[in-house]
């Protein structure tokens, strides 16, 4: 698939992989959700029991066979050719699992490789953590998209069905944090804005202003204008 790379970095619950999925859409192009290949990393090692065995770690991570099928605009993650539901890789668990696994350096280096082997042809909104900085450095266009924890928190409750005025409001808050520091902190890849990434704040701002923004910047850029065909519907 030709056309130009689109990364999305910013931290968790900042609408980074809707806002990829959307502006995908719009440009005729595919999503590719890399928090996913990391979640599914998680889930798979916590139900086969390895995920807390360091020696039994890294060979059971090398035996796992780890691809991606393109469904649509998306690409679907295949762990040994099976796929984990959508509540599987969302539950609170997984995500917090998740941030822990990659932050070991072979987790890293394997998503890497499926990464770039699934985007370096580009016509592709990657989101994650370091999508501009380690992932696709060359990237077209990078975006940082920012947002309050407590509005992201807010988003996260809401996404889930939730009530944002309720009690599990500032837990929400507070594992949003716990994340992002870990994120931010490690020393492999960590969570910074690329210095040629344009940052956007999203507190204020409506999904679809959003997606509007990033999709003028990546025509600006060198993508094609929408195919309006039925195939992009
Ligand atoms: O984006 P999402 O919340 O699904 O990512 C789950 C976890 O995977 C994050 O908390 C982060 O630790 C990790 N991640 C990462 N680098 C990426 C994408 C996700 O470290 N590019």
């Amino acid at each position: 698939m030709s056309g130009i790379l689109v990364a999305i970095d910013g931290p968790a619950a900042s609408g980074k992989s809707t806002t990829a999925r959307s502006v995908a859409v719009r440009l005729g192009y595919c999503h590719l959700n890399s928090g996913l290949l990391y979640r599914s990393i998680a889930w798979c090692s916590l139900r086969d029991g390895w995920i807390d065995a360091p020696g039994r770690f890294g060979p059971e991570l090398e035996r796992l066979d780890l691809t991606l099928e393109r469904r649509d605009r998306e690409f679907l993650v295949l762990v040994n050719g099976e796929a984990a539901g959508r509540g599987l890789l969302t539950a609170p668990e997984t995500a917090r699992r998740a941030s822990r696994v990659a932050a070991m350096p072979e987790v890293r280096n394997r998503v890497l490789h499926v990464l770039r082997v699934t985007g370096e042809e580009g016509g592709v909104t990657c989101d994650g953590r370091d999508i501009g900085t380690v992932v696709f450095p060359a990237a077209e266009l990078k975006i940082f998209l920012v947002a309050s924890a407590h509005e992201r928190a807010r988003r996260r409750i809401l996404e889930h069905g939730g009530d944002p005025a309720g009690p599990a409001f500032y837990e929400e808050v507070r594992s949003l944090e716990e994340r992002d520091l870990r994120d931010a902190n490690r020393s492999l890849a960590p969570m910074v804005p690329a210095a040629d990434a344009i940052q956007i704040d999203t507190t204020e701002l409506s999904p679809d202003e959003v997606v509007d923004r990033i999709v003028a910047l990546a025509l600006e850029r060198g993508a094609e204008p929408v195919d309006e065909s039925p195939d992009f519907a």
